[in-house]
């Protein structure tokens, strides 16, 4: 455990799970505070029951759904009087047998409220608690999916959200630069998860280091940039 992160406090979206899950239990293990959200209490609470934690809490978060983001906004905002993590993990991959040639504006809708739309109102709603903290930080699963190279028109909804959250993070942190408040975006890489499969090659603990490293150890200096393995990559 780091003493310097000790205090802090950090919230997880999709934290139930997966690569979001691996993010809660390396953030508990440097000292930090965690609320795991989760689409539901059940799942939050649920998830947290495996981490036999007394610095972690469950909150019931479904990012495509504005009363819910809302709801989570205000009730943290009675527990807790900042944030210094915010991580916007919560994401989908419905692209079964669809390309760009043949889906339909209603998974398109989908798929950008749950992937793009989520973490910008999901940023907007904490961002009170996000400006009492002296540095906070915004971090961004976003996808190699995303990135102008990554483009595949057989995953349509999928990369163009990615490839909006990566424009997400930009402005984000053109936008909170003189708040003090960092915004950066990470590829996990392709993860063994129930999204990534399990032929994935790398684990959700691999797959979680980067996401990690940005919330504590990365230079405060780099904002609205994108992060593969903690290098910094092109968009
Ligand atoms: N796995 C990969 O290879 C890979 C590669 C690149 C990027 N990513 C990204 O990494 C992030 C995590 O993915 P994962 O691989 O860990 O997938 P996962 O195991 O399927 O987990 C996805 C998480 O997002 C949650 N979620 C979905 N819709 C939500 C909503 N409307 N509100 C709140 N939470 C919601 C899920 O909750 P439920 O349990 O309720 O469904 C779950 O907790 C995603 O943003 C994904 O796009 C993954």
């Amino acid at each position: 455990m780091n003493v310097s992160f000790q205090g802090k406090r950090a919230l997880v979206t999709g934290g139930n799970k997966g690569i979001g899950f691996a993010i809660v239990q390396g953030l508990l293990a440097k000292g930090f505070d965690v609320i795991l959200t989760a689409r539901s209490q059940d799942k939050a609470k649920a998830a947290i029951e495996q981490l036999q934690s007394s610095n972690i809490s469950a909150l019931e978060l479904d990012v495509s759904d504005d009363n819910s983001i809302d709801l989570a906004a205000k009730n943290l905002s009675q527990e807790i009087d900042s944030l210094d993590v915010l991580i916007n993990n919560a994401g989908i991959y419905p692209d079964q047998r669809v390309n760009i040639l043949t889906v339909s504006r209603e998974l398109l809708n989908q798929t950008m409220n749950v992937n793009a739309f989520g973490a910008v109102r999901v940023t907007q709603a904490f961002l009170p608690l996000l400006m009492k903290s002296v540095a906070a930080r915004v971090i961004n699963t976003s996808s190699g999916y995303g990135q102008l190279s990554g483009l595949s028109a057989e995953a349509p909804t999928y990369c163009l959200s990615k490839l909006t959250l990566n424009g997400v993070t930009i402005m984000l942190a053109k936008a909170l630069q003189t708040k003090g408040i960092v915004v950066n975006a990470l590829d996990p890489g392709w993860v063994k998860t129930d999204m990534g499969s399990g032929v994935a090659p790398r684990t959700p603990e691999q797959g979680a280091d980067t996401a990690i490293w940005l919330a504590t150890d990365a230079p405060s200096n780099l904002s609205g940039k994108l992060f593969h393995e903690r290098r910094e990559v092109s968009y």
